[in-house]
């Protein structure tokens, strides 16, 4: 190891990292156990909270995820559900598409029966995305899995530091998750309580725009605590420009194609 002031690694690094992530989960276990999609953990209520849970707050999914728990409580009532009965029990969550998403994918479930799924499989099914999968295997199964979602990938983020994670603006979750992989998972013990307690760091201290870093269970070694350059907002202006500069691209290329279009005929 390299135990150069400015080295990206030490070993230290992953062990203070750990021990503070254990002051999270304690902080998250306390503060949050209440959450109705934590009591009672199988694989349909995290599917279904965590279909929920993208695009919908934490709050409004509080009011929510119980009735239609209640409604459709496995996967078969979810199945066979008829579309009126499940727009009403969405009603309040938004993107009703997503109702059909999770309906859908629910009725491919139902035919696999109840064996446990891997992340691949999981990402055979209709409806689940990359991140949908790696939440059913990590917060579902409490298996090996890193779902990374707004949160996780802010937390992660802003306590190693772009450069450590090897990290730009484009290759960001790609990135995040390599460093996960090789330096982290094999030490990882709870990866539900791991998941839990970052998605709670996120939404509590460390949001897009307002941070309480000195209430944050994570301050001791977090890369960004006294940078002035925020890493995660540096990231997503970096994310901007490109994303700017290429529709600027598109629109060139179509007033080209225009033009080329105009002088045929
Ligand atoms: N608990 C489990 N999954 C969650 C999520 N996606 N958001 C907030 N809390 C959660």
């Amino acid at each position: 190891f390299d135990f150069s002031p400015d080295a990206l690694y030490h070993p230290w690094m992953v062990q203070t990292f750990l021990h503070q992530i254990d002051l999270a989960i304690s902080w998250s276990k306390k503060e949050f156990s209440h959450f109705p999609w934590r009591k009672k953990r199988s694989f349909y209520h995290t599917l279904v909270s965590e279909i929920m849970l993208q695009q919908t707050t934490v709050t409004t999914v509080l009011n929510r995820f119980e009735n239609f728990i209640q409604q459709f409580p496995d996967l078969a009532s979810l199945s066979n559900a008829d579309s009126a009965d499940l727009l009403r029990a969405w009603q309040g969550l938004g993107y009703y598409r997503r109702a059909k998403r999770l309906q859908g994918a629910a009725q491919a479930l139902a035919q696999k029966g109840k064996v446990k799924m891997s992340v691949a499989a999981l990402m055979q099914i209709p409806g689940l995305g990359d991140y949908t999968a790696n939440a059913i295997v990590a917060i579902g199964y409490n298996r090996p899995a890193l779902a990374i979602d707004a949160n996780i990938e802010r937390v992660l983020l802003r306590y190693w530091g772009e450069k450590k994670l090897q990290a730009n603006s484009l290759n960001l979750r790609q990135a995040i998750k390599t460093f996960f992989e090789a330096e982290l998972q094999s030490k990882i013990t709870d990866f539900r309580a791991f998941h839990e307690a970052l998605m709670d760091v996120g939404r509590t201290y460390c949001q897009a725009r307002s941070t309480a870093c000195l209430q944050c269970p994570l301050k001791s070694g977090c890369f960004s605590i006294d940078q002035k350059d925020d890493p995660y907002l540096k990231v997503i202006k970096a994310k901007k420009a490109k994303l700017q500069k290429k529709s600027v691209v598109l629109w060139r290329h179509f007033i080209y194609k225009n033009k080329k279009l105009f002088l045929v005929q």
